[in-house]
């Protein structure tokens, strides 16, 4: 049995070595035969046109901002016990900051889908709180931000990632983050990131990874977007962001494992050239989706099993890091803890 990992880097292969005679070997070939096709048509990156990348046509469950709204209405009363110190800890966060460059407390910070402020928690270590904006969808995630008192004079705004409701050149760093993956309209959230930053800016943005195995990847792809490594590369340079900088985060009590796939993170930066164009170089059509449209009757009938179907998806997501960490705990001794790209 070998691993293959392909030029991507993100696309791990498993191929089996096989007789041609016996029945187990026939039943496995036909497997992988079966694996192979789902592995083309969820997406061949090698294949795909860049300008696929643009606009995803195949979105996730709950990637669709009424969908996300409700997802996190109840979410919010568990997230910070149960999600955060599973799969976005305090080590995650400090690594992925640094890129930010936060060098100093005068910088003007926009902390985009800020939820109930975790994120924001660890930028006012750097910047004063009421130089930091924490915009997020969800009024309910931010009742949980606003709750907390080293955050009280962070300024909060209701809003959408696709959406800003700022000028541009308004803010020095943009900072989002496990946000990403519920635009339904990752190339529209970039470029707005480019829009509101001043000429010189730094935006990052933490997001989760294509999963490189293909049961991993069949629920994490049924729930929201999970995209690769290039998928985010390219999405920043069409905005016009340079000095593109990428590394991978993850969880330390995972030990390292990746046989189940998931890569917890990426955390992608760029920067607004200083001499650049103000606005965004690509540029995009209407926005396809707002929180505030009304539901058609279709969209009424379809929601509850979408929605439902979306959260079962997320629910594999979630469990799967216990499982791993119960292993990591019992199994792995002397596996280097650090993350690095798989
Ligand atoms: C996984 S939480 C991350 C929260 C926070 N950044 C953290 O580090 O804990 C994702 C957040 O993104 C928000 N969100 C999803 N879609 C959004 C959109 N289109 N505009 C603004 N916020 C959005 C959700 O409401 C949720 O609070």
């Amino acid at each position: 049995m070998a691993w293959i990992v392909s030029a991507s880097g993100t696309e791990t292969f498993r191929q089996n070595k096989v007789c041609n005679s016996c029945k187990r070997c026939f039943l496995r070939k036909r497997f992988n035969l079966f694996i192979q096709k789902y592995e083309k048509c969820t997406m061949n990156l090698t294949d795909a046109s860049l300008s696929n990348f643009t606009e995803r046509t195949r979105k996730g469950l709950i990637q669709h901002k009424k969908e996300a709204f409700w997802f996190y209405r109840f979410l919010s009363i568990v997230y910070d016990t149960i999600v955060n110190p599973l799969h976005w800890t305090v080590e995650m966060r400090d690594t992925s900051l640094k890129q930010a460059e936060l060098v100093s407390r005068d910088l003007k910070v926009l902390d985009v889908g800020g939820g109930t402020g975790f994120t924001t928690e660890g930028i006012i270590e750097y910047v004063d709180a009421h130089n930091v904006t924490l915009l997020d969808q969800s009024p309910h995630q931010m009742a949980k931000a606003k709750n907390k008192p080293s955050l009280s004079t962070v300024n909060f705004v209701e809003g959408d990632a696709e959406n800003l409701p700022f000028p541009s050149n308004s803010f020095d760093r943009y900072v989002s983050a496990g946000s990403i993956e519920y635009w339904p309209e990752p190339q529209r959230g970039i470029s707005e990131a480019y829009r509101v930053l001043k000429c010189g800016g730094l935006a990052t943005i933490i997001g989760p990874v294509r999963a490189t195995h293909w049961f991993s990847r069949f629920w994490c792809d049924l729930w929201m977007l999970f995209p690769a490594e290039e998928e985010y590369r390219y999405w920043f340079q069409n905005a016009g962001f340079q000095d593109i900088r990428v590394s991978y985060i993850g969880p330390a009590a995972y030990k390292g494992i990746r046989e189940h796939g998931l890569i917890m993170g990426l955390t992608i930066s760029g920067k607004k050239p200083i001499n650049g164009p103000s606005e965004p170089m690509c540029r995009l059509g209407p926005m396809k989706e707002s929180l505030s449209s009304p539901f058609t009757w279709q969209q009424k009938l379809i929601f509850p099993f979408r929605w439902l179907l979306g959260c079962v998806a997320g629910f594999y997501y979630f469990i799967l890091p216990f499982f791993v960490m119960f292993y990591a705990a019992v199994f792995i001794r002397d596996r280097s803890t650090k993350d690095s790209k798989p």
